[in-house]
């Protein structure tokens, strides 16, 4: 394996997780060089070059522009935005990869894949469309390794519920009595940097990510609560209304129809997970809800502590 060949990192520009945003930099900071793949030319795209990454410019959904960008790459991280194209674009890097004769791709997925199998999909399209990227891969031969988190803080736990906390001091979600153990995206980004820089001993593993404790919503409220020093309560609100709201916000049918399962899944207790792949890869713990709602309280209507 060539010990200093050029990463390519996918979805580099970052828009909810930020995952490849922030394998980025982890990359970079190791001295390793790094190919950044964005879809367009903006802030995001100027400030990684500004950190010292290749730039390119691409649609994942294009096969000439992803034989352009893996061209030359010897590691791949794959990952992109929730969208009704991703098994396209999966299957299409693996082709580019089969072509080139990468020594390693790492593709972000889900854990709930874990539960699935062919008896039992979920009503997700993009659960399912991970679930059968991870099929294609395994089928492709490359030298894959599959990183499969739960539900991401980033995500639910801060851009969906953070103007709730803010203005009524409330977590607002249709999470029943469900469990969760969510994982800061950051900690996602530190397994695949760990994974990217020695793909070695990984190639063939499966990850589990979650985060270290899974409880219910109120368990979940009393860490925003210490960790914004304020009361913060959970409110499980009707899934119908929700979805409503989300349709209101303008959101993509495949996000939306996503995040309704997610929820859905939440309520029948499919999130109360514990995994130790954070732990495992890099050494160190993966990151509490109370460390992560202190990192971004100003969002919550707090201080920065
Ligand atoms: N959120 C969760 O709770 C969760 C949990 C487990 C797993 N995951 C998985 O994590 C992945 C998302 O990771 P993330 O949150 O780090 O992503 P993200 O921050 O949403 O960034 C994804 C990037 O992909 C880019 N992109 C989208 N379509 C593209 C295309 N056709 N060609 C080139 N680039 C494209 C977007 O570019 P623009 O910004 O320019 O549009 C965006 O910057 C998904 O596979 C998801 O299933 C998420």
């Amino acid at each position: 394996m060539a010990e200093n060949g050029l990463i390519l990192v996918t979805g580099a520009a970052g828009q909810v997780g930020a995952v490849g945003r922030t394998v980025t930099g982890l990359l970079l900071e190791r001295g390793l060089p790094v190919r950044a793949m964005v879809r367009r030319e903006d802030d995001r795209a100027a400030a990684l070059r500004a950190a010292g990454a290749e730039v390119v410019v691409g649609d994942l959904l294009e096969p000439a522009d992803v034989a352009r960008v893996v061209s030359g790459c010897r590691r791949v991280y794959f990952g992109m935005s929730v969208s009704a194209g991703y098994l396209e674009a999966t299957v299409t890097m693996g082709t580019v990869a089969r072509d080139v004769g990468v020594d390693a791709l790492i593709n972000m997925s889900q854990m709930t894949v874990s539960q699935m199998s062919i008896q039992h999909t979920t009503p997700s399209p993009q659960q399912r469309q991970h679930w059968l990227s991870e099929q294609a891969l395994a089928w492709s031969g490359l030298p894959v390794v599959t990183i499969r988190p739960t539900v991401f803080l980033d995500g639910f736990f801060l851009a969906l519920v953070s103007p709730a906390v803010r203005d009524r001091s409330r977590i607002e979600l249709p999470f029943g009595r469900g469990k969760t153990s969510p994982v800061a995206a950051a900690d996602v980004a530190r397994v695949v940097a760990a994974v990217l820089a020695d793909p070695g001993p990984h190639l063939g593993q499966i990850y589990e990510l979650t985060g270290p404790r899974s409880q219910d919503m109120d368990g979940v409220a009393r860490e925003y609560a210490e960790a914004l020093h304020r009361e913060i309560t959970y409110t499980d609100i009707p899934p119908e209304a929700w979805e409503q709201g989300l349709h209101k916000a303008g959101l993509p049918e495949h996000l939306i129809h996503h995040l309704v399962t997610m929820a859905a899944l939440h309520r029948a207790g499919r999130y109360d997970r514990m995994a130790d792949g954070v732990e495992r890869v890099t050494g160190r713990p993966a990151m509490s809800v109370r460390d992560f709602v202190a990192l971004h309280a100003e969002e919550f209507g707090g201080r920065r502590s």
